[in-house]
């Protein structure tokens, strides 16, 4: 595994300074494409400038592909929507065989969500990356359930969270991102086992497990009964994670959940996060991503502000 991205970005000719870091990985701004929401990216190329983009989260891969959940699987909610994709990918030979020498192409980061249903099929999926370049970070999804363990879930279960990240940890010699569950009793305890057991950030956080259903038919609307929300309504919640994670953990924060506008982006940030990403924003406008990058452009110009940075953690008491 290896990235340009380990290099210093320079300055940019605005004049407004949207650089982060998230330890050693350097972004050209905090504007991140969530996984599942912006495919593999390269599907996005000709209607957005990808070298825009701060980075890219790629379509959770898995060590075997997987066909995903029966339709439907989304459904809109009042300021958002339900999915129940079924983690639905090509796999991740396919990915680095099909997908990542295209991806390489482009100046921004290249993260790749990885997820499975055993320990080893999370290690399977890093031990593949490990061998190729271009991928700038894992970000270890972790909302999954341990088949192995009768089904409880790695990311509300602190025991399994912390075996997992610590096995990922000892596979991988590049930054391991976690991406927590947000339904869990307290943020921080999943979030200090994160730190705890070697990861480089975590990314708070996941989709809400909802259920939408017809009282006429009875039946749920999605075709597996259950599925994630997110989208605007989750943004208020999700924020305070990332508020109480911050409070607890030294590791740079990734926050996400309705992020819309670029004041949503400064919100995230002022609670705690050093860079975002955007997910749901898509299905309304593809460009959503870019077009944030160019509106914290002005939102920083319209609040006399030089770099983005600085209102990292600003949250007055
Ligand atoms: C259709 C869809 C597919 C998703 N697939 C994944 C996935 O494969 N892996 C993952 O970690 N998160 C996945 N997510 C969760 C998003 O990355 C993100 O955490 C969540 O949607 C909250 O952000 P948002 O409100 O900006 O969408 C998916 C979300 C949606 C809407």
């Amino acid at each position: 595994m290896s990235s340009p991205q380990r290099t210093r970005i320079p300055l940019p000719a605005s004049g407004i300074d949207l650089r982060v870091s998230i330890g050693s990985i350097h972004l050209k701004n905090p504007i991140i494409a969530a996984s599942g929401t912006f495919g593999y990216g390269i599907e996005f190329a000709e209607i957005v400038d990808l070298n825009r983009l701060g980075g890219i989260v790629v379509k959770g891969l898995s060590a075997q592909p997987m066909a995903g959940a029966p339709p439907p699987r989304m459904i809109e909610t009042p300021r958002g929507m339900i999915n129940a994709i079924g983690l639905q990918n090509i796999g991740v030979r396919a990915f680095v065989a099909e997908k990542l020498p295209q991806l390489r192409k482009f100046d921004t980061a290249i993260i790749a969500n990885v997820f499975g249903h055993t320990t080893e099929e999370y290690l399977e999926v890093i031990r593949v990356l490990e061998d190729t370049d271009g991928v700038a970070a894992y970000e270890l999804n972790i909302s999954c359930p341990n088949v192995e363990r009768g089904g409880a879930e790695f990311g509300t279960n602190p025991a399994l969270a912390a075996e997992l990240v610590s096995a990922a940890r000892k596979a991988s010699k590049g930054p391991l991102w976690v991406k927590l569950s947000p339904t869990v009793g307290f943020i921080g305890v999943m979030a200090k086992i994160a730190e705890t057991e070697g990861a480089d950030a975590v990314v708070i956080a996941n989709t809400y497990p909802s259920l939408c259903l017809d009282a006429h038919t009875k039946k749920s609307r999605l075709g597996s009964t259950t599925g994630g929300l997110s989208g605007a309504g989750i943004k208020p919640i999700t924020v305070r994670l990332v508020h109480e994670a911050g409070r607890v953990i030294k590791l740079p924060i990734i926050g996400l959940g309705g992020i819309e506008s670029p004041s949503d982006v400064a919100e995230y940030m002022v609670a705690g996060a050093s860079a975002v990403q955007v997910g749901t924003a898509h299905f309304v406008d593809p460009r959503a991503s870019e077009r944030l990058v160019g509106g914290l452009e002005e939102w920083c110009r319209d609040e006399n502000l030089i770099e983005i940075n600085g209102i990292r953690g600003s949250l007055k008491a």
